[in-house]
């Protein structure tokens, strides 16, 4: 078991994100319960990344409800199609929000959170079971560098789901 995550600030991100994955990989496949995975995953990537608000939330009863996550608190429950959050869920695709001031009907859990991507994750019927919701204290702090990566988060998440 990775007890403690090692990457090296210096670098770039792609080659941080290159250091993390198999970290990652380690943590996912040396244990089988999801929501500790999801916690470990959640500190991992708030940690080594430096993101502001890195967690999850699970589709419960038509809701998005608040799983594992590292950084403030944050609001438990989002409706289908509302927020960053929502909207992932709604339209099954990746929402990259470069300044959430400028999105409609963005969920303000913290006035600090200045950009946030949010990745859906699904389950073997293709329907969207949890999201990955990842805020930034920067505008514009996420790219085709952190989509390409993330997805690779995900896909870790989806093979134990
Ligand atoms: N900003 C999100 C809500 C969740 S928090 O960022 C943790 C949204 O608009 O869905």
């Amino acid at each position: 078991m990775v007890e403690l995550i090692n990457t090296t600030d210096s670098v770039t991100k792609e080659k941080k994100y290159q250091e993390l994955l198999p970290q990652l990989k380690e943590i996912i496949e040396g244990e089988s319960d999801l929501v500790a995975n999801l916690a470990n995953l959640s500190s991992a990537l708030h940690l080594s990344m430096h993101f502001f608000w890195v967690g999850f939330y699970s589709v419960k009863n038509n809701q998005l409800v608040l799983g594992p996550f590292q950084g403030s608190v944050a609001c438990t429950r989002i409706d289908f199609g509302k927020g960053v959050c929502g909207k992932a869920w709604e339209t099954k695709q990746i929402q990259m929000v470069d300044d959430v001031d400028a999105f409609p009907g963005h969920i303000a859990c913290s006035s600090l959170s200045r950009s946030e991507i949010v990745l859906p994750i699904f389950n073997s019927m293709k329907e969207v079971v949890m999201v990955l919701d990842i805020d930034s204290d920067k505008v514009a702090d996420f790219d085709e560098t952190d989509k390409k990566y993330l997805q690779q988060v995900i896909a870790l998440i989806e093979r134990a789901i």
